[in-house]
């Protein structure tokens, strides 16, 4: 079992809800935390939230090459090794791919390639930079951890996320692809690759859709309720300590039935 005490969680997100919630976490248990998200007041509000010591934070686009490989840099000169690596930036951007109108069974809307794009560019783009640069500090360092990438119930498919999914359902192969990698190159007992699959969370990004869809939701969840930030950040750090804990995908949802709905 690994400690949390001393070690170094790179966080992207990180002022963001489960982000947040995960930096709160590893402190609360010794560890410290580089927090990064796009925007420095943002993250000037986190750290002022999350305590002066043993935090720091960088503005960062996670779809820029050059900000990922400041990021990871940024957290060995702080802290001299990194020992997870959460990138937990992302977006939704939701709408049928195809919408035809009721009268006339034409179509009559369709997703944008922005929309679709700009999902991906964050969601699947940005999570291989962070992880690529900073796994790369991690070996060159000598350091032993977790990369925990973030999935959600939604990469078995849902209706009106073609996009959202899609990013979350590569979350659930890169734990397989990264761990066969650093297995055939005699890394794997040092450096585990997992991703935490959350249903729905109390977070911005779901207490941002309409009341209806809300109940709508909830009324599904057999605990009853949406599943707390903390909830999520606690398992990631059980998944850091734990490492019989590598190279799968862990739910955390409150019971959902999981499946095809269509
Ligand atoms: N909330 C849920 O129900 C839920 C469920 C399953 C998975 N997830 C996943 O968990 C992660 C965190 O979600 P959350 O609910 O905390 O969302 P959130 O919106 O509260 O936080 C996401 C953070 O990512 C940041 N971000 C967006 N684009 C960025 C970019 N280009 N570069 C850097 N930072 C960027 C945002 O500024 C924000 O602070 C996401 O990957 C999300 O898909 C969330």
């Amino acid at each position: 079992m690994l400690d949390i005490k001393d070690s170094v969680a790179v966080i992207t997100g990180g002022s963001g809800g489960i982000g947040k919630a995960l930096a709160r976490a590893w402190m609360d248990n010794g560890g410290k935390v580089v927090i990064a998200d796009l925007f420095q007041e943002e993250l000037e509000k986190a750290k002022e939230e999350l305590g002066p010591s043993g935090v720091r934070s960088m503005a960062c686009d996670v779809t820029k090459e050059e900000d990922c490989a400041a990021l990871a840099s940024f957290a060995v000169e702080n802290f001299g090794k990194i020992n997870m690596v959460a990138p937990f930036a992302g977006i939704i951007k939701d709408g049928l791919m195809l919408s035809p109108d009721r009268e006339t069974g034409k179509i009559k809307r369709k997703m944008a390639l922005d929309d679709f794009r700009k999902v991906i560019d964050i969601n699947l783009t940005g999570v291989f930079l962070t992880v690529r640069e900073c796994v790369e500090q991690m070996v060159n360092h000598d350091c032993r951890g977790l990369v925990c990438l973030v999935s959600s119930t939604g990469s078995l498919g849902t209706a009106g996320q073609v996009n959202y999914s899609s990013t979350k359902a590569a979350m659930n192969v890169i734990p397989k692809v990264l761990t066969a990698e650093f297995f055939r190159k005699g890394l794997s007992d040092r450096i585990r690759c997992s991703a935490i699959a959350p249903g729905y969370v109390g977070t911005p990004m779901v207490k941002g859709m309409n009341r209806k869809a809300l109940d709508q939701i909830t009324s599904r969840v057999p605990i009853g309720r949406l599943i707390e930030p903390e909830e999520v950040a606690s398992l990631a750090c059980e998944m850091y300590r734990n490492e019989a804990m590598a190279g799968d995908t862990f739910f955390i949802h409150g019971g959902l039935r999981l499946g095809s709905e269509g």
